[in-house]
């Protein structure tokens, strides 16, 4: 079977390597991809957002099954275009993916269905959202209800913040017609965990739990980014926690979207807050994370296009209880300093051509090939991970991983894993 990953970054990489695995999989193409993935997969120059194009360069070339990465082309509703064609894909239809392009949606639908998630109020007129703010206690989460990149949320502590972030989002409208709908939450604390599980409509199954480490500085200091590093499993969400996760959240989220009509299918991500009151969802996603993905997938031996292909089937009832590895695993995010900021691109990085290091995998997001010389191409260069026992080795192997990797402005942080190793005593 031939098989199209759509996306360019670490994740795309990691969705590549590993379909390359499975036995069903001769051929893999990417669009548009990236460089480093160029010896697993054949890189298409096209964008994710050209549907048309997706889907002709599909049907040309007999697509046995095409895989999103990205939230954006979900949103806008590639699914629903290859459905129309027979083409098999996994993911979500436009409507299903509501779930994460429209914040307010969801919320209504954990509001509907009874699934926890904090205390929230939506917004269309400022005044009326200042007026709220006016006597709410702080802090509180202001969020623009569509597809911000990442940068929609905003936490505040006192009114004059508030008013600031209201009139971004709303009258100023930064995030274009994301903004036209806001949603102003209850603060709420815990350990933020990320839950991505496969569904087919009806069925769902969870994969390992993973913590990502959002803030570009060591001890979570500094501005958000894409992801800095993540570690999987996490000891945070135990057993009984999953099991949580499990009856209250993933199960009534996929029979609630069922039952109002819009069977959700592909991968389902709750974020999750675990808070002294249980966890709580903070948002969904409905496609892999990144880099959460880049930890998850080394450590899962069942084959993935199966996977996919019986949640595309709606077989998933009756499919094999997952296979992972022992173990752990963490994935360390080396960034171009500067990032999230300004960067430069271009840099020479030395150390990638002979990468050799024992369980570990390198995993490209924003590289360049020049005069066949690897260059940095983008604020998240590349992504390591290392596989072990437990997750301290997992760690010592991805650093080890990530110190052979040279270019002028490395920057990545040294404390992935923090929030949950105990301090060492002795040897590990
Ligand atoms: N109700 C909340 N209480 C505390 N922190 C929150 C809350 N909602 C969001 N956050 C924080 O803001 C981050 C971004 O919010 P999220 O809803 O995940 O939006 P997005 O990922 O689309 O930017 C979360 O990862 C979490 O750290
Ligand atoms: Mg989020």
């Amino acid at each position: 079977m031939k098989v199209l990953v759509i996306g360019s970054g670490g994740r795309e990489h990691a969705l590549v390597w590993k379909l390359k695995k499975s036995k069903k999989v001769d051929k893999i193409f990417c669009a548009p991809g990236n460089a480093g993935m160029g010896k697993l997969a054949k890189c298409v120059n096209l964008k994710v957002e050209n549907t048309k194009a997706l889907v002709d360069f599909a049907l040309r070339n007999k697509i046995g099954l095409t895989v999103v990465g990205p939230e954006v082309p979900l949103a806008k509703g590639i699914v629903n275009e290859f459905q129309r064609k027979k083409l098999k894909i996994f993911g979500p239809t436009k409507a299903a993916a509501q779930l994460e392009s429209s914040k307010v949606f969801s919320k209504e639908f954990m509001r509907k269905h009874h699934i926890p998630t904090a205390p929230f109020k939506t917004f269309t007129m400022f005044a009326e959202a200042v007026g709220f703010c006016n006597s709410a206690q702080f802090p509180l989460v202001i969020k623009a209800d569509g597809l911000a990149a990442g940068k929609g949320v905003i936490i505040v502590k006192n009114i004059e913040e508030a008013t600031k972030a209201l009139d971004d989002i709303m009258l100023s409208k930064v995030f274009g017609d994301a903004g036209t709908q806001v949603l102003i939450e209850s603060f709420i604390v815990g350990q933020e965990v990320s839950i991505m599980a496969i569904a087919d409509g009806k069925t769902i199954i969870p994969l390992l739990p993973s913590q990502d480490h959002k803030q570009a500085y060591e001890g979570d200091k500094g501005p958000n980014t894409g992801g800095m590093g993540a570690y999987c499993p996490t000891d945070f969400v135990t057993k009984d926690v999953m099991t949580q996760i499990m009856d209250h959240v993933l199960m009534p989220t996929i029979h609630g979207m069922a039952q109002d009509g819009i069977p959700f299918k592909g991968v389902l991500y709750a974020g999750m807050m675990l808070t002294e009151a249980g966890p709580k969802v903070l948002e969904y996603n409905a496609r892999f994370g990144d880099p959460e993905t880049q930890a998850v997938l080394p450590l899962l031996k069942t084959d993935l296009a199966e996977l996919m292909l019986a949640s595309i089937n709606q077989t998933l009832g009756a499919f094999p209880k997952l296979n992972w590895q022992q173990g752990s695993s963490a994935c360390i995010t080396i960034a171009s300093k500067g990032y999230p900021g300004r960067y430069k691109k271009g840099m020479p990085i030395k150390g990638l051509h002979d990468f050799k290091e024992e369980n570990c995998f390198v995993f490209h997001a924003g590289t360049a090939l020049k005069d066949r010389k690897w260059v940095t191409n983008g604020g998240r260069v590349l992504g390591i991970t290392g596989i072990d026992k437990n997750l301290r080795l997992a760690l010592n192997r991805a650093y080890k991983g990530v110190e052979r990797i040279k270019f002028n402005g490395v920057m990545y942080r040294k404390d992935i894993g923090f929030r949950v190793l105990k301090p060492t005593k002795g040897k590990v």
